[in-house]
């Protein structure tokens, strides 16, 4: 630690967040303005919604951090913020009123990788040492990540179409549960039978660490709509036992593939993040992996799996560190691989 103090900001999605971290791992505050109300009637996000909500809410939750750190800008040693991937208009928003906070303050910005910044969770949370394997898991995101360095980052395999916590969503859509679809299933899969309906278990017969979840979520479809068909419409216990089929499928798959990356990258830590890690179902298989791995499980509080700028606030020490220094010419990118 050379106590260093980190303003970060987070605005990729549908989270808008500041925080304020020291380089011996104290948040100092951390605030998340959720957006999930906005969003509720259009079955997603709505990137100029998102935008918007972004640009009119960023200063505040930036000034309530200081506030709640009980610091001044000039108090602080930079400014970290989240240059992509994310929603464009969004990821403006962060950027922008970093450069204007850096011009006006003479801090340094170190433009972070949103991706990045959950990688790095487990050593902001946990001081984990590098190397480690890395299993994201989110609305947006699903990837194996073998993390050895602040910026070394080897992508073992990942969705090749929807995100896990984007298939527990649709799931729940499909069977009129609310929204966000993990909590609902998981809940109403407490009582439900995971062997009555035969789901498929997609790309297990692959090699690779490689993902898919579409075709898992389009097999709870067609069951829904034959027991409809059949029985004109569906039963308490129907929801009960395809969303405890559908939990299986995707804990089962991801602890499989979890096994495989671990084999390719051995490490001591297996680390989960995103929102999905807070399944139950998941986290008891990837224990069950990480043990048989000879691999401690790690999973960082809910709070700081899902998106937040703490993260940010973190990787950008980090990055700082290990000698990034970023000017007003920071692009903000849309994509942007790991
Ligand atoms: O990381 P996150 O908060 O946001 C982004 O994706 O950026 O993750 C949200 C996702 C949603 O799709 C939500 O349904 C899922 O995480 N999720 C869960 C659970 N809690 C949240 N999925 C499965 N089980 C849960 N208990
Ligand atoms: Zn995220």
């Amino acid at each position: 630690s050379m106590g260093l103090t980190f303003l970060g900001i987070e605005s990729s999605c549908d989270d808008t967040a500041a925080a304020v971290v020291r380089d011996d791992r104290t948040i100092l505050a951390s605030i998340v303005a959720g957006q999930t109300a906005l969003h509720a009637d259009f079955g997603g996000v709505v990137p100029e919604i998102a935008a918007r909500a972004h640009a009119e809410k960023l200063d505040l939750c930036v000034e309530e951090a200081l506030t709640q750190a009980g610091l001044r800008l000039t108090d602080l040693d930079g400014i970290a913020v989240t240059a992509g991937p994310g929603l464009i208009g969004g990821v403006l928003s962060g950027v922008m009123l970093a450069k204007g906070l850096a011009a006006g303050s003479g801090l340094p910005i170190v433009g972070v990788n949103h991706l990045a910044g959950h990688a790095l969770t487990p050593r902001l949370t946990d001081a984990v040492p590098y190397p480690y394997l890395m299993l994201l898991v989110s609305g947006g995101h699903c990837q194996f990540l073998s993390v050895a360095g602040p910026d070394q980052f080897t992508r073992l395999g990942g969705t090749i179409d929807d995100a896990p916590g984007e298939a527990f969503d649709k799931v729940a859509k499909l069977l009129g549960l609310p929204q966000p679809g993990g909590p609902s299933v998981e809940n109403v899969a407490r009582s439900g039978d995971a062997r009555r309906f035969a789901l498929p278990r997609p790309l297990l017969d692959r090699p690779g660490c490689d993902l898919s979840f579409s075709g898992l979520k389009t097999a709870v479809l067609r069951q829904r709509d034959e027991l409809v068909t059949a029985q004109g419409g569906l039963h308490e216990q129907d929801r009960a036992d395809l969303c405890a089929g559908f939990q299986v499928a995707v804990a089962e798959v991801l602890a499989e593939k979890t096994r495989r990356a671990l084999a390719l990258a051995p490490a001591p830590v297996l680390a989960v993040a995103g929102g999905v890690a807070a399944n139950e179902t998941l986290r008891t298989a990837l224990q069950t992996v990480a043990t048989n791995a000879g691999a401690a499980f790690l999973a960082p509080p809910l709070r700081l799996c899902t998106d937040n700028a703490a993260m940010i606030a973190w990787a950008g020490i980090e990055a700082f560190h290990s000698g990034q220094r970023d000017g007003m010419d920071l692009a903000a990118r849309p994509r942007w691989p790991l």
